[in-house]
C-alpha cells in the first residue's frame, strides 16, 4: 500500500521542547494542505502542557518558499498565513524557527511571527514578492521594520534581493547562527531560554518601530533610486505599495498595518503586473524542462573547456568558473591568453568594487581557469564551448579539430549567435553531441542561455546541458535552428522597422525614447549603438541599410564614439547631427518620403515587428511554446517583464486586434507586414494561442 506523505513531522525532545517539520517537496511552498497541517499542529501543541517550546523548522532542501503562486488564481482556502503566525506569536510556548538554506516570501513571514529565528550560516532571507508584482502579504511589511530598522527593510522589500545570514544576524533579523548540528543547537537555544526567570516570550508585533532620526521624507527619497530602478519609467505599482506599506508601521498601530497590507495585497495580486510576472515565473521554469522526462536536470560537470578568450569566451569561462567548475581557456598565442585573463581581471575588479565579491573570492575563482593554446588540454573535458568571431569556416576548422582531441563523450557545442549549426555538425562524428549554446553579453551577467538543438542533437544531451545551464545560474530555453535563432531573429525585424522610421523621419533618440517608455531598458539605436554596428558587418561599396550607411562613415557606436548617437562622456549618448543628416541623405537617396508617426504608432510597429515573426518562429516548431519566447524577451532583450513578454502581450491586447493592425500596417506600408498565416487561423477559428500550443506543439 502507498504511505501518504504527511506535509508535517512532529517530535517531541526532552524538556517539552516540539520540532515541527514541515516537509513538501521540493521547495516547502506554504500550499492549502502544508498551512492547514501546521495550523491544526500548533493548535493541538498549545494545548499540550507537556509541550514547553516548538521549534519550526523544514525538510527538503530549503526552509521555505512562501506562498504557492498558483493559489494567487485558484485563491486562498483553509488555514491562511496569517492565522498560522497568530498561532506561533500569540503561543505561550516559546516559538522559534530554524532556518536552512532560504526563507522566502510567506516563509520568511511566518519566521518572523515566531519569538526567535536562529539560522544556519549559508542561508539566505528573501521578500521577493515585488519581483512577483505584488507586495509581503503576511505581516512581512509590518514585521521586518520592527525587528531591523524600517531603512533596513525598505532596502530588502523594495529590491527583493536576499539578505545573507551574517547580514540577517547583525541587523537584528536572526537570534544565532548555528554552522552544524542546526536543530540540535536550536533545542539547546531553547533550553536555555526557558531556563530564564523572566518569561522569554518576545513578540514582533509588539515592538516599537524605532526612527533614527529619520524622517519619512529622507526614508522615502533614500530608496527613491530603487523604485525607479525596479518600476523603470512606467506605472509598475508594486515597488511603491511596499513603501506605502512599510512607511505605516510609523503612524499605525500594528493590526491596521497588518489591514492595510492585505488590501495593497489583494489589489496588487489583481494587477495586471502582477498577472504577468506571474506567467514570466512558470514560463521560465517550463522552458528549461528536460525534454526526456526519463533523463531529469542532474548531470554534473567537472571541466569545461572554451575556445577563444575573446569578449564572450571571457564572459561565459567567468560564468562557469563563478559556479565552480574549472575551465580551460584555449587562445591561438600566449599574447591573447594574457589579454584575455587581463580583461578576466578586470571584470572581476570591478564586481569587487561593486561589493558583489571579495577579493579572496575573486582569488579562488581565478585559480580555477587555466589558459593554454594547445587543444590536446581540451581532451578531459565533459563540454566545449566554442567561442570565437561569426566565421563558419572558422568554427567548422575548430569542429574538426575538436572531434579529434576531444574525449568522445565530450560534448561541443558553438556560441554562434546565428551560424548554421547542422553545417557545424557534419564536421564530426558525434552529431548527437554538437549543439549550440548562444550566451548573451555580457555573457558573465545576462541570464538568457539560448540552448541550440541541431537536427541531430540528442535529448539525452540537450538535458544534460539544460543541468549545465542551471548549475551555472542562467535561464535556458530551447530552440531550434534559423538564422539567429529565436531571440536575433525577431531583433532583425524590429531593428530594421526602427531603421525604417528613421528614414521616414523619425528621429533615432525619439524612437529610442517611445520603447523605453513601453518599458524597455534601451530602444533599438542605443542598443545597435552598445552591440557595436559592425559586428557582423560586411564591408560593402554600397549601403543597403542605416547600418551600412553608419559604418561606412567610420560610426561604429560606443566602441568608438559615435554611432547613432555621439559618445562624449563614453557611455552616455546625445542625439548627433551627423548621424540625423546622413539619415535623411541616405532617405533621400533611396526616395523615401518623410512621414508623420504619433508615438502611439511608433511604439505599435516596433512591438508587432516583433510579434508578427514571433508567430512565424512558433508556426515552424523553432519553439515548444508561445511562453519560450516570452522567456527569451524578457531575460535576453529587456522586454520589461511585468507586461509578460511578446507573445503574451499579443494575446492580451487581442490576436483579432494583433491581426487588424497587421493588416492595417500592410495596406498602407507594404508586404513587410503580412501577419503570419497562424496568427491569421488562430483569429479565423477563435482559439488562443495557449490552447493552440496544447493541440499542435511538437509536445
Ligand atoms: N509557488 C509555487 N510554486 C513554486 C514556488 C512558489 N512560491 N517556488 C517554487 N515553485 C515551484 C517551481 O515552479 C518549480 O515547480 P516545477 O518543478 O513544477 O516547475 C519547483 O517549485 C522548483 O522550483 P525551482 O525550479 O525554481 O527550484 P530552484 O531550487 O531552482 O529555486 C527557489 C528555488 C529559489 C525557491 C525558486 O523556486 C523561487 O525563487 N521561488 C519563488 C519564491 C517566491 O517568489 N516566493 C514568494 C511567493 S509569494 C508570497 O510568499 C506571498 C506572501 O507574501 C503572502
Amino acid at each position: 500500500m502507498e504511505n501518504k506523505h504527511e506535509p508535517i513531522e512532529l517530535k517531541i525532545a526532552p524538556g517539552g521542547i516540539a520540532v515541527l517539520w514541515m516537509s513538501h517537496p521540493p521547495v516547502n511552498t506554504l500550499n492549502q494542505e502544508l498551512r492547514d497541517a501546521l495550523f491544526s499542529n500548533l493548535q493541538s501543541l498549545e494545548k499540550d502542557k507537556n509541550v514547553q517550546a516548538i521549534i519550526l523548522t523544514a525538510k527538503n532542501n530549503m526552509f521555505s518558499a512562501g506562498a504557492d503562486i498558483k493559489e494567487f488564481q485558484s485563491g486562498f482556502k483553509g488555514a491562511s498565513l496569517e492565522d498560522i503566525q497568530n498561532a506561533l506569536e500569540q503561543s505561550k510556548k516559546i516559538t522559534i524557527a530554524a532556518i536552512h538554506k532560504a526563507a522566502l516570501g510567506g516563509g520568511l513571514e511566518i519566521a518572523l511571527a515566531c519569538h526567535y529565528r536562529v539560522a544556519d550560516p549559508i542561508a539566505t532571507f528573501t521578500l521577493p514578492e515585488v519581483t512577483l508584482g505584488i507586495i509581503p502579504g503576511a505581516g512581512g511589511t509590518q514585521r521586518l521594520p520592527r525587528l531591523i530598522g524600517i531603512q533596513k527593510a525598505l532596502e530588502m522589500i523594495v529590491s527583493g534581493r536576499p539578505l545573507s545570514a551574517k547580514k540577517g544576524k547583525e541587523y537584528g533579523l536572526i537570534d544565532e547562527l548555528f554552522k552544524d548540528r542546526l536543530i540540535e543547537n536550536a533545542i539547546e537555544f531553547a533550553t536555555k531560554l526557558l531556563k530564564k526567570a523572566k518569561s522569554a516570550i518576545r513578540k514582533t508585533c509588539d515592538m516599537n518601530v524605532k526612527l533614527k532620526n529619520q524622517s519619512v521624507q529622507s526614508l522615502e527619497k533614500g530608496i527613491q533610486n530603487e523604485v525607479n530602478k525596479i518600476a523603470r519609467k512606467v506605472g509598475f505599482i508594486a515597488p511603491k505599495s511596499c513603501v506605502e506599506s512599510v512607511l505605516n508601521t510609523i503612524d499605525l498601530s500594528f493590526k491596521d498595518g497588518i489591514a492595510h497590507e492585505r488590501d495593497l495585497f489583494f489589489k496588487a495580486v489583481l494587477s495586471a503586473e502582477s498577472q504577468a510576472l506571474q506567467h514570466v515565473f512558470f514560463s521560465q521554469r517550463k522552458a528549461c524542462k528536460p525534454i526526456d522526462i526519463n533523463y531529469g536536470n542532474t548531470a554534473s560537470f567537472h571541466h569545461v573547456g572554451i575556445v577563444g578568450g575573446g569578449l564572450m569566451g571571457g564572459g561565459i569561462a567567468m560564468t562557469v568558473i563563478n559556479a565552480g567548475i574549472p575551465v580551460t581557456l584555449i587562445e591561438t598565442s600566449e599574447e591573447k591568453l594574457e589579454k584575455s585573463f587581463a580583461n578576466i581581471k578586470k571584470n572581476y575588479e570591478i564586481s569587487v568594487k561593486n561589493g558583489r565579491f571579495t577579493s579572496k573570492e575573486v582569488v579562488e575563482r581565478l585559480s580555477m581557469i587555466n589558459g593554454s593554446v594547445d587543444f590536446g588540454d581540451l581532451r578531459y573535458c565533459d563540454l566545449v564551448i566554442e567561442a570565437v568571431y561569426e566565421d563558419i569556416e572558422l568554427k567548422k576548422a575548430i569542429f574538426q579539430k575538436l572531434n579529434t582531441v576531444c574525449a568522445p563523450n565530450t560534448i561541443l557545442a558553438s556560441n554562434t549567435s546565428g551560424l548554421d549549426i547542422n553545417e557545424l555538425a557534419k564536421e564530426v562524428d558525434r552529431k548527437e553531441k554538437v549543439l549550440g549554446l548562444h550566451f548573451f553579453s555580457p555573457a558573465n551577467v545576462t541570464k538568457l542561455l539560448e540552448v541550440v538543438k541541431t537536427d541531430k542533437t540528442s535529448d539525452h544531451v540537450i538535458n544534460t546541458v539544460l543541468a549545465f545551464a542551471k548549475a551555472i545560474k542562467k535561464n535556458a530555453v530551447v530552440v531550434g535552428v534559423c538564422p539567429g535563432f529565436v531571440g536575433n531573429r525577431m531583433i532583425f525585424k524590429y531593428v530594421d522597422r526602427a531603421y525604417e522610421l528613421a528614414l521616414k523621419g523619425i528621429k533615432p533618440h525619439l524612437v529610442d525614447e517611445v520603447i523605453q517608455g513601453f518599458g524597455f531598458p534601451m530602444g533599438p539605436f542605443a542598443m545597435m549603438d552598445l552591440t557595436g554596428l559592425d559586428l557582423g558587418w560586411k564591408n560593402t561599396l554600397e549601403a543597403d541599410d542605416l547600418r551600412d550607411v553608419m559604418c561606412m562613415h567610420d560610426r561604429l557606436g560606443q566602441k568608438n564614439g559615435k554611432g547613432f548617437y555621439d559618445y562624449k562622456d563614453h557611455r552616455k549618448g546625445v542625439p548627433s547631427d551627423e548621424a540625423n543628416q546622413l539619415i535623411q541623405e541616405f532617405a533621400r537617396i533611396k526616395q523615401i518620403e518623410p512621414c508623420q508617426f504619433d508615438d502611439s504608432q511608433v511604439q505599435t510597429q516596433l512591438l508587432l515587428a516583433l510579434i508578427n515573426e514571433g508567430f512565424k518562429i512558433l508556426e515552424e516548431g523553432i519553439v515548444k511554446r508561445p511562453s519560450d519566447i516570452d522567456v527569451i524577451y524578457v531575460y535576453g532583450y529587456g522586454w520589461p517583464a511585468y507586461k509578460g513578454g511578446p507573445m503574451y502581450y499579443a494575446q492580451k491586447l487581442g490576436l483579432h486586434k494583433v491581426l487588424e493592425q497587421l493588416s492595417e500596417l500592410k495596406d498602407k506600408h507594404g508586404d513587410f507586414w503580412t501577419p503570419a498565416p497562424l496568427l491569421e487561423h488562430l483569429v479565423e477559428t477563435k482559439m488562443r494561442l495557449k490552447d493552440w500550443v496544447m493541440d499542435h506543439s511538437r509536445n
